[in-house]
């Protein structure tokens, strides 16, 4: 039998990219089933697009600043993502929220991974507040976007412990290691054996 193609995921990035590196690494075996045609970025400059570059994936950046709107922004983005005929999108530190036009075309289709275990800490600073809060467990949450922050439907949590004397930057690190696990390993099945979800319930077959 012959191998179906890959799936096409897009990736969009804002930082430093290691979830990037995580997918791109994964996608070097053809048995992972998805490979990373696009990387997209808000801002020129970041460790992220390097990483791409370095893997020969092509990228493009749409600044909210080099357009007159949010509405154009959006729309720009909107096409540059459709150019790469995505699968999946892909939200991997991208600081930005999309607006209705790309909901609109990949809303069914676009997931994002956040560093708290959501409904708890969503936004900007999800270890920062966990630890204010003094949660014991804290942890990444992979989940499909909706028009909201940080409010769509949940693929996949997983927790790390919260130690004591940790800081902002010893708890992110410890998220962020499961948090690309989390992501690899639920991508490739979402690509390999696709998903269903009913009243928020989201199933991988
Ligand atoms: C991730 O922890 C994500 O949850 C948060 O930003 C981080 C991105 O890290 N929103 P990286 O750019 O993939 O290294």
């Amino acid at each position: 039998m012959i191998d179906p193609a890959p799936a096409r995921l897009v990736v969009l990035v804002s930082g430093s990219g290691s979830n990037l590196q995580a997918l791109l690494d994964a996608a070097a075996d053809p048995a992972y089933g998805a490979k990373v045609v696009a990387v997209g970025a808000d801002r020129d400059g970041i460790a992220g697009l390097d990483r791409a570059a370095a893997a020969g994936v092509p990228t493009f950046v749409d600044s909210v600043k080099a357009y007159e709107s949010r509405d154009d922004w959006d729309a720009a983005l909107t096409e540059h993502v459709a150019a790469h005929e995505p699968d999946l999108v892909i939200s991997a530190g991208f600081l930005k929220l999309v607006g209705k036009r790309f909901l609109t075309a990949f809303g069914d289709r676009y997931i994002n991974t956040h560093n708290a275990l959501l409904p708890a800490f969503p936004g900007m600073h999800g270890p920062r507040d966990a630890l204010a809060y003094g949660v014991k467990l804290a942890g990444a949450t992979l989940f499909f976007v909706d028009a909201g922050v940080d409010t769509g439907p949940i693929i996949a949590q997983v927790s790390v412990p919260v130690l004591d004397g940790d800081t902002e930057e010893t708890l992110t690190e410890r998220i962020k290691e499961a948090e690309r696990a989390q992501l690899v390993d639920h991508v490739g099945r979402l690509v390999r054996e696709g998903w269903t979800i009913t009243d928020r319930k989201v199933t991988i077959p």
